[in-house]
């Protein structure tokens, strides 16, 4: 049986957080892999370590430093999680969203998900942004959903929509944001797949087909979660690498380009995030 932490998990995981600091956050914004540089923008910060906080998972990877960071960024409170964990990690799909089900119990309205993610569409290239318009969760569709098990109606709805998970007018500020500032943002379609390995070449031309425009392997689930208790979700792809087709490509995927992307993706990504938190 997976693990699946209790409303008195997420209880106690939301209490110590309020007894690190008084700050009431409204958004949230999670930093994917190579993106954690954001958090350090953020002033009167209290930085926790998420080992630091009960029940909460802790990523084991390099790239993702593990803190939760509250503070002001553009005047908003905020919480910024500095690093996520991943199912491919170990953990059940309960324990790696129980983070946002902690945020909404904080407070938090607006949830802003990043991650890096290799491209599908033919026309991305590394350095670009995806506007998540939408998604196609392989995970949850595989049956690990974070909402199977049973449902606490205090939490969210046992059948839960997901025809508008990607809030339209947070989309449109991004997509506003990204072309007043030169930066290149495609809209798309972002695939959850459960990881750790990257994608064969079949794979990533049946992704294609199926609809798909970004591949990664997080945020799918925490959006499920997200849109379940009530929050409205933004989702911001860095992409790192374009996706390979071809078996005789003579280019690999690895875990050190997503990283070296961040350096060109985490500047742009925090000038949209910025831009966004402005407005609301
Ligand atoms: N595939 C899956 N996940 C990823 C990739 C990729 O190419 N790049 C960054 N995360």
């Amino acid at each position: 049986m997976e693990a699946m932490p209790t409303r008195q998990d997420f209880d106690e995981a939301a209490a110590a957080i309020r007894q690190a600091t008084i700050l009431q956050p409204k958004i949230a914004i999670v930093l994917g892999s190579g993106l954690s540089a954001l958090a350090d923008a953020v002033q009167e910060a209290t930085a926790i370590d998420f080992w630091a906080i009960p029940h909460f998972p802790i990523s084991t990877i390099p790239g993702h430093q593990g803190r939760l960071v509250l503070g002001h960024l553009e005047g908003q409170p905020v919480a910024v999680m500095q690093g996520r964990t991943h199912y491919y990690e170990g953990y059940s799909i309960h324990q790696v969203t129980l983070p946002i089900r902690v945020l909404r119990l904080l407070g938090v309205e607006t949830l802003i998900l990043t991650n890096a993610a290799g491209g599908l569409n033919k026309s991305f290239r590394s350095g670009d942004l995806m506007l998540i318009v939408d998604h196609i969760n392989m995970v949850g569709m595989g049956g690990v959903n974070p909402l199977r098990g049973p449902n606490d109606p205090e939490l969210g709805p046992r059948f839960l929509d997901m025809s508008k998970a990607y809030d339209r007018g947070l989309r449109q500020m991004a997509l506003q944001i990204a072309q007043t500032e030169g930066i290149p943002m495609h809209r798309g379609v972002y695939v959850g797949l459960a990881g750790p390995t990257f994608e064969s070449p079949a794979e990533i031309r049946f992704l294609r087909q199926m609809g798909g425009d970004a591949v990664g392997m997080s945020t799918t689930s925490e959006t499920v979660v997200a849109r379940h208790g009530g929050m409205r979700v933004l989702g911001i792809s860095g992409i790192s690498n374009v996706a390979i087709d071809d078996p005789d490509s003579v280019s690999e995927a690895s875990h050190e380009e997503v990283l070296e992307a961040g350096a060109l993706l985490t500047p742009r990504m925090a000038t949209v995030i910025r831009g966004v938190i402005s407005q609301l």
